[in-house]
Order: structure tokens, then C-alpha cells, then sequence
């Protein structure tokens, strides 16, 4: 018998990915160092609508977020899943601390960098706040946080965030954060809603090449962590859109016929030339569809906090 190789959980998905027909790579990997510093890249280019909406949004109604998201008179626990380096949580942070408004802030992120930085910032720009950080993936963090906490709880998981998810992880996220949820705790979620596709596809098919850049990182960092030999010049990266799902879909594909070896799994694969691994999602949303999700979640959709143009929703709703 050959003797099992101990994968890390990078090196066990890469392992599952590869080998389906079609090739995928998992998006929550992104989000090494590099990567991170990538992403918060692509926020800033102007073409990014999304970070300047939810800007828009927290500066413009923090006042009526606030009150809507704490529970009167009481200390509460704002939990933030997948926060990065947190640039429009801070405004929110900022405003309850202005107003005395008792609460402590725990961010998850998968990313050490993301959560490092974070804190330090908080630590700098907003001394006095009770901040914990825990770097992690935010599936396992709900299970081990479930419970734990006897104060009123609101989670924020913002920017779109949900739009990577497919189909079975947002039911599996849903189901997760209303076990995590008592009744009457809240959760403030971030949804790109669908617009104009040329809108869209300049925020994801950008002219500074950014988004080539964070897809041709991943296998990069597949190459450092786990002994692959992606050579990038062989994969071009493509966007697409398709308004009826209202999913953006990333692909790196391969442009000649080639085996890609990884050390870390003793394995090699095949690419025939242009096939391709689909990279990530982003799916973006209507308002019927927010407030099923609600439902089906024993949630209540409270109130939506729009951008001027409508082109992001921050959804508050109440477990019921
Ligand atoms: N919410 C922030 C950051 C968005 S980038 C904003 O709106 O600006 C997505 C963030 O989610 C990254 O920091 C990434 O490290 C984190 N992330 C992605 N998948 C994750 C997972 N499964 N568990 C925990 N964090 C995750
Ligand atoms: C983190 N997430 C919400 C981003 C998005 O818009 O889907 C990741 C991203 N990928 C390419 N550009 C931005």
C-alpha cells in the first residue's frame, strides 16, 4: 500500500479541484498575503463601484444604522465574517464609540495579514475598543462561536462577501448564522444587486489588470505553498456575465497543452489547450430574491439601506 500523504486543507481542495471535470479552485484561497494586498488594489480603482457604494451608504446613514443595528440600552457583541481591512466597518465602529454606545467587535477573516492590520488600525484609530480577532475560515468559526455568547449578537458580513458563495454554500452560511442567531439578534449583509452588465463587467474585467493579477497570485501561491510549477504565462484569465443568474464567473485558461506538477500532492495534471478552472463567483442580487433568502431563514428583512444609484443593498434583517 502506498503510504498517505498528510494534505493541508489548501493542498486536500486544490487536490479536489483539480481533479474535477470541470477544474475549479476554491475563492476563499485567494486571500494569502499577496492577495489580500491585491483585492484591497482592486477597491480602489474608480471602476470597483461596490467599495465606494457601501462607503456611501455607512457614511451618509450611519446615524440610522447604529440605531437599527444595536439593541436598545443594552452592551451587544458585533461579530464581523470576512471583514479585510475593515475600511467601511471602521465608520460604523467609529459612530457607536462617538455616541457611547457599550459594545464589543470580534472580526474573522480567513487572512493573518487582513486581521493583523485590522487591529493594529483599530488599536491606532479607535483606542478603547474592545477588539478580538480570530483568523480563520468563518464556516468553522460560527460552529465553535455558536452559543457562546449570552449578549445580544449582531453579525455584519459585508461588500458582497455573500456573492462568492454558490448556491449550496449560501444555504449552508444561511442555516449557519440563524443557529449562530438568537431570536431578535441581527445581521447586516452586504448584496451587489444587478445593473447595467457593462457596469458590472468594468468593475471585474478591469483595464489595470488587477483582477488578471489576483487570479494569476492564486497560482502563484499554489507554486510556493504547495510545490506546483504553473508556469503564468500560460493562462489567461477571462470574465464573464450572465444577467439572468446575475453571476460574474472568473476562469484562468490555459492556452496551450500542458501537465502542471504539484510537488505537495506527488500529483500532475493535464490541460488541454483552452480548457480552464473556474476561479470565482460574484453573484449579484434583486430584491425578491434578498427577501426569500430572509425568509427561508427565519429571518425579517428590517429595513435596506440603498446607495443613490441603487447599486448595492446593505439588508438588515432580525432572526424571528
Ligand atoms: N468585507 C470586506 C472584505 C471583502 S474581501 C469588505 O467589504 O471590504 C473578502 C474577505 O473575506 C477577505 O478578507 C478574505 O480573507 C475573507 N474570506 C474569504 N473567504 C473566507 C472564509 N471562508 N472564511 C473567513 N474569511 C474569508
Ligand atoms: C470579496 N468579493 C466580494 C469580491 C467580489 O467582488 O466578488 C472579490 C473580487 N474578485 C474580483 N474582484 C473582486
Amino acid at each position: 500500500m502506498e503510504p498517505k500523504l498528510l494534505l493541508s486543507q489548501l493542498a486536500a481542495d486544490t487536490l479536489t479541484g483539480l481533479s474535477a471535470t470541470p477544474k475549479y479552485l476554491l475563492s476563499k484561497y485567494f486571500y494569502d498575503d499577496r492577495g489580500s494586498r491585491i483585492f484591497q488594489d482592486i477597491m480602489n480603482m474608480p471602476e470597483y463601484y461596490l467599495t465606494d457604494c457601501e462607503l456611501e451608504i455607512f457614511s451618509s446613514q450611519k446615524e440610522t444604522i447604529i440605531q437599527a443595528i444595536r439593541p436598545p440600552n443594552k452592551m451587544f457583541n458585533l461579530v464581523e465574517l470576512g471583514s479585510g481591512d475593515g475600511l467601511k466597518t471602521k465608520i460604523l465602529l467609529q459612530h457607536l464609540m462617538d455616541k457611547s454606545i457599550h459594545f464589543q467587535y470580534t472580526t474573522i477573516d480567513i487572512s493573518a495579514k487582513a486581521n493583523r492590520e485590522l487591529v493594529k488600525k483599530i488599536q491606532t484609530e479607535l483606542p478603547g475598543l474592545n477588539v478580538a480577532a480570530k483568523t480563520g475560515d468563518f464556516f468553522h468559526a460560527m460552529n465553535y462561536l455558536n452559543g457562546a455568547d449570552i449578549l445580544p449578537k449582531t453579525t455584519l458580513f459585508l461588500g458582497s462577501n455573500i456573492g462568492n458563495f454558490s448556491d449550496q454554500e449560501t444555504e449552508l452560511f444561511l442555516n449557519q448564522i440563524s443557529a449562530f442567531s438568537k431570536k431578535g439578534d441581527k445581521v447586516l449583509i452586504g448584496f451587489d444587486l444587478k445593473k447595467s452588465p457593462h457596469v458590472i463587467m468594468r468593475a471585474y474585467n478591469d483595464p489595470h489588470g488587477l483582477t488578471r493579477r489576483f487570479n494569476l497570485n492564486y497560482l502563484e501561491r499554489l507554486n510556493r505553498e504547495l510545490h506546483a510549477d504553473f508556469d503564468l504565462k500560460h493562462f489567461e484569465q477571462h470574465t464573464a456575465y450572465n444577467p439572468i443568474s446575475g453571476e460574474v464567473k472568473s476562469f484562468l485558461v490555459s492556452t496551450i497543452d500542458q501537465t502542471v506538477n504539484v510537488g505537495a500532492l506527488e500529483k500532475s495534471f493535464h490541460f488541454y489547450r483552452w480548457e480552464s478552472i473556474f476561479m470565482e463567483r460574484s453573484r449579484k442580487y434583486d430584491f425578491q430574491t434578498i427577501k426569500a433568502l430572509a425568509a427561508n431563514h427565519r429571518f425579517k428583512v428590517i429595513r435596506n439601506f440603498t446607495d443613490h444609484r441603487n447599486y448595492f443593498v446593505d439588508s438588515l434583517w432580525t432572526k424571528i
